[in-house]
């Protein structure tokens, strides 16, 4: 009788700490051994001359996620997943959304009905919009106890935002329940007002998205939702950091002993707000909130990674059409560019760009690579040690990687459903060629090997890095 289910040989098997030439046995779905001379197996997958590294989890995409105003993500679990796997990565935790006068429950329940059509791992962040006596009190608890352990809060975007004093109300709740919480820190009302000043001045273009909300509006809010988090002791992650500013007020937080994590996105890296004037109205496919910034940020984002004040990359995938009636073209010909949806495709590019970009261009090494893609995420919202790297007793999530290969972009190869990217002709080298999860093959060469479904909810219990410090501003512990 074979030894194992699978043997995965002859490769270079990179975690965030080690690289070691050895082989992976996988036995029920998880890693059973790692070694030489391991035996025999059912199958074996030949990975000479590759990389083999933990499956990515990317812990910020929006999928088959309604909006506020009737629309939808271009994208469904089936294709998003699938574009996921293809792109290296096994494990997404996407968003269950509030809206204002609703309820949580319900939408969750929803939401589990949808991702039943996943075809890697999943998890949902709840988000907050309208933290309700009932919402707060009554249908969050049941929700983080059944695994939803993270909170999403908006600090802009209409109708979503949270004022300072809801804020506090969320943070208060998560404490309470023992939830994480992640946040989009911009200024709302500096926002709102700078764009009315821009459309009254005629200044409506896709490049103007990026004066309405410039740095300092992100910096400000960065700064604010730390402080507010201080005053009531609970750990933070700041999403999407795309500029030097609102990094080095996450890195002071963290000097202070604070647990204040930072994330950012290669959209950032890639793009600068020069992209959003692209002739016509192709600069609405690089439009998202934050706003691009400048090649300095880019430099000073690829810096605090390095240094770890930005622990997580991820993609924020948000995938809304270019084309059609409804699509950002027609939208960004017709209307002003607070009315474009925010928000860019990069599930499948993410940890590609960053391979490409990061450590074959010398900026990251390979350890801060899988760092940033997998383990950090996996750490900060409770999927290790299930999930994040390679090690015995881990569920088999691998992604098997031709470090040397190079391919054009284009979004005809791509597996997601929307029209573009924003990525298109860019030439990046270094792509997985066979993605598993839980042991089992889910994408090679260029078939996809699982059914829809085959994806499984991830509940989250608790972990040591969410948990509060204990320490107030004053003596006074305001959650007693
Ligand atoms: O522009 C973005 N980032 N759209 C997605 C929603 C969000 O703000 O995270
Ligand atoms: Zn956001
Ligand atoms: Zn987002």
């Amino acid at each position: 009788m074979a030894s194992f289910d699978l043997i995965i040989r002859n490769g270079t098997v990179v975690t965030a700490v080690d690289s070691t030439a050895c082989d992976i046995g996988i036995t029920d779905g998880r890693i059973a051994a790692l070694g030489t001379n391991l035996g025999t197996a059912s199958r074996e997958i030949d990975a000479s001359n590759r990389l083999v590294l933990p499956g990515g989890v990317d812990s910020h995409c929006h999928i088959e996620q309604p909006r506020p105003d009737g629309s939808w993500n271009a994208d469904d679990f089936e294709s998003a997943t699938t574009s996921a796997a293809f792109g290296g990565t096994t494990c997404v935790i996407c968003f269950s959304p509030q809206f204002k006068g609703h309820g949580i429950a319900e939408r969750a329940e929803d939401y589990h009905r949808r991702a039943k059509k996943a075809v890697i791992d999943y998890s949902f962040h709840i988000i907050i919009t309208d933290p309700s006596p009932r919402v707060i009190e009554q249908e969050l608890p049941p929700l983080v106890a059944a695994g939803h352990r993270s909170i999403k809060m908006f600090m802009t975007y209409d109708p979503s935002f949270l004022t300072d004093a809801e804020v506090l109300t969320v943070l208060a709740a998560a404490r309470r329940n023992q939830a994480f919480v992640v946040v989009h820190a911009e200024n709302h009302e500096a926002i709102k007002w700078m764009t009315k000043r821009l459309e009254a001045a005629g200044l409506t273009d896709a490049k103007y998205h990026a004066w309405a909300k410039p740095a300092v509006v992100e910096r400000e809010a960065v700064q604010r939702v730390i402080a507010l988090a201080e005053l009531l002791d609970v750990p933070i992650q700041i999403f999407h950091v795309t500029c030097e500013e609102a990094a080095e007020e996450i890195r002071r937080a963290q000097g202070r002993g604070l647990k204040v994590f930072g994330e950012t996105c290669p959209q950032y890296l890639a793009f600068t707000a020069g992209d959003l004037d692209r002739p016509g109205q192709e600069g609405s496919k690089f439009l998202c909130s934050p706003a691009p910034r400048s090649k300095a940020d880019q430099e000073a984002l690829w810096k605090h990674i390095r240094l770890g004040t930005l622990g997580c990359v991820s993609s924020d995938h948000a995938p809304y059409q270019f084309e059609g009636p409804k699509g950002k073209q027609a939208i960004a010909r017709e209307s002003p560019f607070s009315k474009i949806p925010n928000g860019v495709p990069g599930l499948e590019t993410r940890m590609p760009y960053l391979l490409s970009e990061g450590v074959r261009k010398g900026r990251i090494d390979l350890h801060t690579f899988v760092a940033v893609t997998a383990t950090n995420p996996a750490k900060l919202f409770g999927l290790h040690p299930r999930k994040g790297s390679i090690a015995v007793g881990m569920d088999a999530d691998i992604g098997i990687w031709d470090p040397d290969l190079s391919r054009t972009v284009t979004n005809a190869e791509l597996h997601h459903a929307v029209d573009h990217t924003p990525y298109e002709g860019m030439t990046l080298t270094g792509w997985p060629v066979t993605t598993l999860v839980r042991g089992t093959v889910v994408m090679d060469a260029s078939s996809r090997h699982v059914a829809p479904g085959f994806g499984q909810f991830q509940p989250r219990e608790t972990y040591p890095l969410m948990m509060p410090s204990g320490r107030f501003p004053t003596p006074f512990d305001p959650h007693g």
